[in-house]
């Protein structure tokens, strides 16, 4: 059985499970900031925040060089420290737990819920002690959590909230924007709804929050509060008070993000398309079901979740018909850097068992459709 793919140089016919959507007029912007000799970050990266502001219904905003850079910033900007403790997600991408480790702090996880696969209220503040400083949720496929439910239990404990929001890019909550929160991160990596290859941003609601996500994407230094008066020393002409990374994105990358973005919508309108077409299509399978999504939320569609009885079997199905699918998320708990296996976390192991995703993104054509859909219906009738 084919299982794998792996990148030849050629991208073949299979139907892949992600894809990057790469905007055909990228050049002349790209160009622009070739030619101008400036490709740190600049004037580019400075639109692209206004941009995000604008598009996201963001106060204030920082680009990061990833997702992951993204959330060490913000921890960061919370001010976690060793020791510290964080309530987290067992079911995400590795990098929103080790972005924690990263900070010499502690992932603690809650458990989930079993039919969105979103982090468990309930389950979050069982789980709060005096060591804890911080909780963050994913809006896991772009399915955004209870922020309501988790706001409150944050509000009644004193904790920041911070929401990997590095799924939900254009998703909403009620009627609000994901990205008008508390703390907000995103990756630009290629298989999300827009990328610039490799980047992202922080959003945030709080001005004290933003001075020091500034401060925390270069060496503690804000490169826009630098005044220039000693006029002897460009980088630093006044002392860095906290210790920060480099993480700040230049030029060349800004300008792709900036094109990039004038797309969303567009990426949006598809992959909702290819999302309700798999709805309608499986709504009534028995051997395959979905994640729910509440019918407050709006999800974008960023992956496409399913539930299947046989998983080796569903999978073997699909690859033997060129279509890959992958499980792309393993509960984190059981990896060794976070500490073993939880037996009290129930929901995820479900989720472990009998979660895959199947391919959902633009570059699919209404034949990919018609056809992951055929072969769907084909395990479900076995
Ligand atoms: C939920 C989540 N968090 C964090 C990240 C890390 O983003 P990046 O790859 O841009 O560092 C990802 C990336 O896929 C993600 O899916």
């Amino acid at each position: 059985m084919k299982t794998m793919f792996k990148y030849d140089g050629n991208l073949g016919k299979e139907i892949r499970c992600s894809g990057a959507f790469i905007p055909k007029d990228l050049d002349k912007d790209i160009s622009e900031v070739l030619k101008s000799g400036w490709i740190n970050t600049g004037k580019k990266e400075k639109q692209l925040r206004e941009k995000i502001c604008n598009i996201f219904n963001a106060k204030y905003s920082v680009a990061t060089t990833s997702g992951t850079g993204s959330l060490k910033s913000a921890y960061s900007a919370i001010g976690i420290k060793s020791g510290d403790e964080i309530i987290t997600t067992p079911w995400t991408f590795i990098a929103t737990n080790t972005a924690i480790l990263e900070m010499g702090a502690k992932p603690v996880f809650a458990d989930i819920q079993k039919d969105t696969l979103n982090i468990d209220p309930k389950s979050v503040e069982e789980k709060i002690t005096n060591k804890t400083k911080a909780v963050v949720c994913v809006h896991f496929a772009g399915n955004p959590v209870d922020l309501d439910q988790l706001r409150d239990i944050c509000r009644k404990y004193n904790l920041p909230l911070i929401e990997d929001c590095c799924h939900a890019m254009g998703s909403y909550y009620k009627d609000q924007k994901i990205g008008s929160g508390e703390l907000c991160t995103f990756s630009l990596q290629t298989v999300k709804i827009i990328t610039c290859g490799d980047g992202g941003f922080v959003t945030t609601s709080n001005e004290e929050y933003y001075s020091k996500l500034k401060k925390s994407l270069w060496f503690g230094i804000d490169r826009e509060a630098r005044d220039g008066s000693l006029n002897v020393d460009p980088f630093f002409d006044y002392m860095p008070d906290t210790l920060g990374f480099k993480l700040n994105m230049n030029d060349i990358t800004a300008s792709m993000a900036n094109i990039a973005l004038e797309y969303l919508d567009t990426c949006l309108q598809r992959r909702k398309y290819i999302g309700e077409r798999y709805r309608d299509a499986f709504g009534n399978f028995e051997k395959v079901s979905m994640v729910k999504y509440h019918d407050f939320n709006t999800p974008n569609y960023q992956i496409f979740p399913l539930f299947v009885e046989d998983r080796k079997k569903f999978a073997e199905i699909m690859w033997e018909n060129n279509i890959h699918v992958h499980m792309n998320n393993r509960r984190l708990d059981q990896y060794p850097i976070f500490g073993g296996i939880d037996t009290s976390l129930k929901n995820v192991q479900y989720a472990e068992d009998h979660h895959i995703m199947i391919p959902c993104h633009y570059e699919m054509t209404n034949s990919d459709i018609d056809k992951v859909i055929d072969i769907v219906t084909k395990y479900e009738k076995i």
